[in-house]
């Protein structure tokens, strides 16, 4: 059992609820709780040390969609910690196709950028020594019941992965959940980068499944929005495509904990289903393994933070 975790967007949703289950855990003795707002971090600080009895919080202020807000994070951060959530993302709010000052698009920023700076900061300067792991999401290999295709890139090239970050590659496409699934599918092909190049820390991208009760679904259209939120935490459940918050963030605390989970995977549902057992989603999605594909994947994006 880690003893020091951080967990980015740690005020809310699967990242408050991944502190809350690792408090309970024999072992753990520090969660840094990665937020961006000061007054949303003291009050899920409270939150937490109410509902589990412990005062082993700390806060870390950190904007995942600003390089300089993470750099500045972990140089204040005072010791190595064991295990890293890089849980934080999502739509990236009304404006995700803004383009943010370091030439990519806010929906990019929010769930690749921030979180690549961090765990390479953190790993050059051996400041993560156990296990990382990554927020990923089944749309990265497509949902043919939500209506979400797998995504198909031509020649999976450095220039594609750019149009990606950019958001260039999807025109003017006002829907989200376009630009969501192929750059949870980007992050996860630079995780299993990112692990062969870090062999001595396991590095791991897990979905938390669908999973209601959280805010992810304020932001999409409305559509999707009423799915996700009205209507899905009633029907999807018994369809095997909804699970509520404690199952979502039980998969961090799982993946995390049991080092059978190995580095470089991308775990998530079995098809057709958006919950139960994990399973490596390169089983159906084989693009998901091509070395060549996660190098071009993870050299445009480390162009993209220096
Ligand atoms: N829920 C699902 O069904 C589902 C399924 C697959 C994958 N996921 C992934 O799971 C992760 C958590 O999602 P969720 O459903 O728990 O969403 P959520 O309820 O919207 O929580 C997102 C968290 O991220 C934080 N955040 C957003 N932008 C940030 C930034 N720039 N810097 C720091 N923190 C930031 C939010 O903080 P604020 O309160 O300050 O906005 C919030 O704490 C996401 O990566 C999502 O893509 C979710």
């Amino acid at each position: 059992m880690p003893k020091t975790v951080l967990i980015t967007g740690a005020n809310g949703g699967l990242g408050k609820e991944c502190a809350r289950q690792l408090a309970l855990q024999e072992g753990v003795e520090k969660i840094y709780l990665g937020c961006r707002n000061p007054k949303k971090a003291a009050a899920a600080k409270q939150s937490l040390e109410e509902s589990t009895g412990k005062s082993i919080f700390e806060i870390l202020i950190i904007d995942v969609s600003s390089p300089t807000s993470v750099r500045s994070a972990v140089d204040s951060l005072s010791e190595p910690i064991e295990a890293l959530v890089m849980n934080a993302g999502g739509i990236g709010g009304k404006n995700f196709r803004k383009i943010t000052g370091d030439g990519v698009s806010q929906i990019f920023a929010v769930n690749v950028l921030g979180h690549a700076v961090l765990a390479e900061v953190l790993l050059q300067a051996k400041k993560l020594t156990n296990v990382g792991i990554y927020a990923g999401s089944e749309a990265a290999r497509g949902v043919a019941k939500m209506g979400i295709k797998r995504p198909k890139l031509e020649t999976a090239s450095e220039v594609e992965f750019s149009a990606i970050c950019d958001g260039s590659f999807f025109g003017n496409a006002g829907d989200p959940m376009l630009p969501y699934s192929y750059i949870k599918y980007m992050a996860a092909l630079w995780m299993s980068a990112l692990a062969r190049k870090y062999p001595d820390v396991r590095l791991v991208t897990v979905s938390p499944g669908s999973t209601s009760g959280t805010d992810i679904g304020e932001n999409l259209g409305p559509a999707m929005k009423f799915m996700f939120t009205i209507v899905g935490p009633k029907l999807l459940p018994m369809f095997g495509l909804m699970h509520d918050l404690e199952a979502g963030a039980k998969r961090y605390v799982d993946v995390l904990t049991d080092a059978s989970y190995k580095s470089g995977v991308f775990y998530g549902s079995k098809k057709p289903l958006l919950t139960g057992p994990l399973i490596d989603q390169s089983t159906i999605f084989a693009d998901l393994k091509n070395e060549s594909f996660q190098d071009n994947a993870s050299a445009v994006i480390e162009r993209f933070i220096k």
